[in-house]
Order: C-alpha cells, then structure tokens, then sequence
C-alpha cells in the first residue's frame, strides 16, 4: 500500500487566506496529500507578524473548517521563542512517524526558495515540495533552485490554480478591505469586527467576545457564526436596518450550540427559560433561548431587540423584527452552507424581500423535516403562517 503522505504547511498566516487554503484543497483533490497540518509560526526571522498569534491562530482554525483533513496545529505558537522549523519538524515527527510527509509552499516562500535550498536540515525531512505555480518569470529566476533541489533529490510539483488576488502583505495595507479581499468570508468577518491590520473596529467587545466564542464553540461553529455575523450585516444594510445589532446578534446567535444539553436543560430550568417539554428535550430548540440567556449573562448584550433574535434565530416567531428576520435568514443562507439551487434562489429573493425569503427558507426547513418523519416545532409552522399573511411576501420575482 502507498505511503500515507501528510503535508506541512509552515507560515504566518497573516491573516490566512484563499490563496493558503486553496493550494491545500488542490493538494488533497490532486491525492498528492492524504491530509495537511497547517501550522502557524510566530514570526520569521526578518519579519514581526502585524496580528497577535491568537488571532493568526482563531482565524487559522476557522479557516481550516472547511475541510477535515486540514489539521491546523498551534506547536509554533506553544514552541519556545527560540525554535527552528527544525525542532518544530522533530515534533511532527514525534506525531506521526509513519508518513512521508511532503512540504507546502505558499507563493512568497517559493520566491524564498533559494533560501530554503541552503536549509539542507529541513529538506532531509522532505522529499516532495507542493507550490502554486508560479509566473513564468518567477518561474524562470527559480529555474537554479529548482535544479539544486532536484540534484538532492528533492522533486517540486508545481500546482496549476485559479488566479486569485489574496496576498496577506496586500490585505495588511488596505486601509479598506476591498470587496474581493480574497479572504476566506469568516476570516474576513474577523477582521472587520476585531479591527486588525488597522481596519476601523466593527464590534466594540470583539476582543472580548471572540476568544470566548472560539473556546465555547467547535471550530465549524465558530466560522459559521462568524459568516452570519456577515450575511446578517449585509442584510440590514440592504433592508434599512441596524448592521450592528444583526451583526452582533449574527455573532453570538450559536454561543449555546456546543453546550451539553444537560447544561442547557438547567440553564433553562433555572432561569424559567421556558417550560416547553419539546424545547426542553432538544438541543436543536433549546440553544437559541439558552443562547439568549448565555449572550445576556455572559457577553453582557443587553439589546432586547438583539435577545430576541438571538431566542428566535431558529423556529422564528409571529410578530417578530425585521431584524430577527435577517439573523434566522442569515442563518440559514450564509455562503458557507455551500450553494444549491433551493438555497441559491433564497439568497437571490433575500437581497429584495426579507419577508418572502425568510418565508421560502422556513417553508424549506419545514419539508426537509417532514422528507425525514420528524416533526416541526408548532412555533415554526405559526411563523410560516404569520408570513404567508405579510402584505407583500406572495409576489413572486
Ligand atoms: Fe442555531
Ligand atoms: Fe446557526
């Protein structure tokens, strides 16, 4: 049987983006990788990163969500000041020294070849170097380096990708991130709301709330609340609403989702959350009023309008806001739930009329539900009912 082959994947991160995870999904596609470690670094010996390791780190995790076999591993930030890729190469080993692993080169280490070539201790670890490939320029002034490697026996393949606009050293010096910042859509939002790479801060308590979410949440989670922290922005500017107040509710909207049900179940209990045996009985229900409960007691939101879309983000509810439209849509549509025809006319409908959108998108769940013999939530089917009433939500585009 063939070798299992790992990637490593050493660098800044930045910020990360599509440029980094794109090479790793053709790497994987192309079953040059079995899975890739990405792992960031504190910095490089003649350059200070410009965002702290822990948000390199949060945006790295999030980023990686997107596909299982990419492991993101923090033993650089956790390493000594002092250690080389070397010591950090010893301890990957140390993990698994069972498979060839194979190192991944972003475009700006590739134009650090030469650099790499004289690093003759790492390359002993390699065998196989994987690189976006590049210009034909670039590619003609690394034709010596690439000789030099393979006279060592060290092959590089050169992956043929997309062009794309990412560059972190351009992402750090747009004082205005422009609209295709070729960052991935979480690390985007993470960005804007923290205010790193001297953006205006978007969300006051970022710094307070992400490291908190990150810790409560799986990394799945955690991009996925930050991409309806997205989507629910652009909603409200859209309709005429409040960005910040969907944008935060958008954040924290999950912030119970990966609690125990137990804990949930006494968090409702305790605090008379609701006394619904159907809520009290499934996390699926439960985490939006505990949700609510978590953002008011432990983030210290104390925007009703931003509660209620937070208690209501899943089953909606008669009467509800606008603003809670756009946060239990957002839910539903952000980008990172991928794209089907259903989901793809909901987001088209969403950018002209909340109501109906959110009217398509409960009347989808409510299918999907009954396809599979389970039941939905009265609350869901008396929301459907109160939108089909709406004045404006019948007509079609
Ligand atoms: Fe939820
Ligand atoms: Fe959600």
């Amino acid at each position: 049987m063939a070798k299992h082959r790992t990637g490593v994947f050493f660098g800044t991160f930045d910020p990360i983006h599509e440029g980094h995870i794109r090479l790793c999904l053709a790497a994987l596609s192309g079953g040059d990788v079995d899975r890739i470690l990405v792992v960031p670094l504190r910095g490089l010996p003649d350059y200070i990163c410009a965002a702290d390791p822990e948000d390199r780190w949060r945006m790295t995790v999030a980023a990686c969500s997107v596909d299982p076999r990419l492991e993101p591993l923090r033993i650089a930030l956790d390493a000594p000041e002092s250690s080389r890729i070397v010591d950090l190469l010893r301890q990957i080993r140390r993990r698994d020294d069972k498979s060839e692993l194979v190192l991944l080169l972003g475009s700006d280490a590739l134009l650090r070849l030469r650099e790499l070539h004289h690093a003759k201790e790492i390359l002993k670890s390699f065998r196989f170097l994987i690189a976006p490939r590049p210009e034909q320029d670039d590619l003609d002034a690394l034709k010596a380096e690439v000789l030099a490697l393979s006279s060592q026996g060290v092959r590089l393949r050169f992956l043929l990708m997309d062009p794309i606009s990412a560059s972190s050293s351009r992402i750090r010096s747009a004082s205005v991130m422009a609209e295709d910042s070729g960052l991935p859509v979480d690390v985007e939002e993470y960005i804007a709301a923290r205010g790193l790479y001297a953006q205006d801060i978007r969300i006051p308590q970022a710094g307070v709330w992400l490291p908190r979410l990150f810790a409560a949440l799986n990394p799945h989670r955690f991009s996925h609340s930050l991409s309806v922290a997205r989507t629910a922005r652009r909603l409200a500017l859209i309709h005429g609403l409040q960005p910040l107040q969907a944008e935060e509710a958008g954040l924290l909207h999950d912030c119970a989702k990966c609690m125990p049900i137990r804990k949930m179940q006494q968090i409702a209990r305790e605090h008379s959350l609701t006394a619904d045996p159907a809520y009290l009985q499934s996390g699926a229900l439960l985490h939006s009023l505990v949700g609510a409960w978590v953002a008011r007691n432990e983030y210290g939101m104390a925007d009703p309008q931003v509660l209620e879309a937070i208690s209501y983000h899943n089953t909606g509810i008669p009467g509800m806001s606008r603003l809670a439209m756009c946060v239990c849509l957002a839910d539903s549509i952000e980008p990172l739930r991928g794209s089907n025809p259903r989901l793809d006319a909901i987001r088209e409908v969403a950018d002209k009329n909340l109501e109906r959108a959110l009217l398509l998108s409960l009347e989808g769940t409510s299918a999907y539900v009954r396809e599979r013999g389970k039941e939905l939530h009265p609350r869901t089917l008396q929301t459907i009912a109160w939108l089909q009433k709406l004045p404006g939500v019948q007509v079609s585009f």
